[in-house]
């Protein structure tokens, strides 16, 4: 076949639904206090290419920890599952997917799910030069949302990487987590990479580079607004903040107004004030410990098979396997 006849882009969502659902969450989040915005509006293409230069970042160990654990277990979990397919939910640029890819073996049907559009095609385009056994379906979804993923070869393993279940909130990680093992058959299985509680200093630095990429990428979201909403932010006007909150066990992303601001959202309908210093959040990224995993997989039905971490227990990828659901 020929690499552009092994790879399709299928977008389940029309252009309007995400606009309506980004007026949605910005009218809601925005009335309220405090002021809250869904972190799936950072992921733009300007969003995505930011977020790829933070896994570069010496401060931000969690790329490099879950790849040098992939590294270790893709032998161990082609074996466990011998899967012929892979699902990979927020699958972003799919650099440490190839790992799993290389182990998985061909044939194999590989599903990445984001979404940003620019993402997948640019990561789909890449996969295929190098992995002539891989057929690619890539699906611009909300994961959160509907998920009609295609018909493929079973069994599958789906794959969420990168720590990003811990940016939904407990709720929306128990309603999730439920969701996707309505998705596994009996044969399938789920991996799951999560970031691990450490000391603070570690989780803070993470979050706020001294370049200040991060920065940029946490104000990326107030430029989408302003293009997609016609609205006025300056983003000079905010200060990124990444505080870890000790009792939820989650690293909070803020912006903090640095004056007294008063913001029109035209395409909302909508006029907003920000008393000085008063913060946005953007973001929580929860941090992990074993037992909390195994205890959330257990309620959504699905029982902690395999743990791997790296050498500094700083980052934990676990293979989940459908069990019959607690009552
Ligand atoms: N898995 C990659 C990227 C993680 S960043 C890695 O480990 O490096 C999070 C990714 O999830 C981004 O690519 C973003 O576009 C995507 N994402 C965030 N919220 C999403 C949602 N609700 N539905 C689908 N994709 C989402
Ligand atoms: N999933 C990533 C994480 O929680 C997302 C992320 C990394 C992020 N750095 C960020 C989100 C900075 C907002 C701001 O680690």
């Amino acid at each position: 076949m020929t690499p552009n006849s092994r790879f399709t882009l299928t977008r389940t969502l029309p252009a309007n639904a995400t606009a309506a659902a980004l007026a949605t969450d910005v009218t809601q989040g925005l009335t309220r206090f405090p002021k809250t915005l869904p972190p799936k509006w950072f992921y733009d293409a300007r969003g995505s290419e930011l977020f790829e230069q933070i896994t570069t970042l010496p401060v931000y160990y969690p790329t490099r920890a879950e790849a040098w654990i992939l590294q270790q277990a893709a032998t161990g979990i082609a074996g466990i599952t011998g899967a012929r397919t892979l699902v990979e939910l927020g699958s972003g640029s799919s650099y440490k997917t190839r790992l799993l890819l290389d182990a998985l073996g061909t044939p194999l049907t590989y599903v990445p799910v984001d979404v940003s559009e620019s993402a997948l095609a640019d990561a789909g385009q890449a996969l295929l030069a190098d992995h002539p056994g891989v057929t690619v379906h890539a699906l611009v979804a909300d994961f959160q949302h509907r998920l009609p993923l295609p018909r493929c070869p079973e069994p599958k393993v789906i794959a969420f990487l990168g720590g990003t279940i811990g940016n939904l909130l407990p709720a929306e990680r128990a309603r999730f987590l439920a969701s996707l093992r309505t998705r596994l058959g009996p044969q399938d299985a789920l991996l799951l990479g999560t970031d691990l509680v450490k000391d603070p200093a570690t989780l803070v630095a993470a979050y706020d580079d001294p370049d200040g990429v991060t920065a940029a990428f946490n104000k990326n979201v107030l430029h989408v607004l302003n293009r997609e909403l016609g609205a006025d932010f300056d983003p000079d006007d905010f200060t990124h903040v990444a505080v870890w909150d000790s009792e939820n066990e989650w690293i909070e992303m803020r912006l903090r107004a640095r004056r007294a601001l008063g913001v029109k959202l035209p395409a909302v309908d909508l006029s907003i004030d920000f008393q000085p210093g008063e913060e946005l959040r953007t973001e929580v990224s929860a941090k992990f410990r074993r037992q909390g995993v195994r205890a959330e997989l257990a309620a959504a039905g699905m029982r902690l098979h395999r743990w791997w971490t790296d050498p500094g227990h700083r980052f934990a990828l676990s293979l989940a396997l459908p069990a019959p659901v607690a009552s």
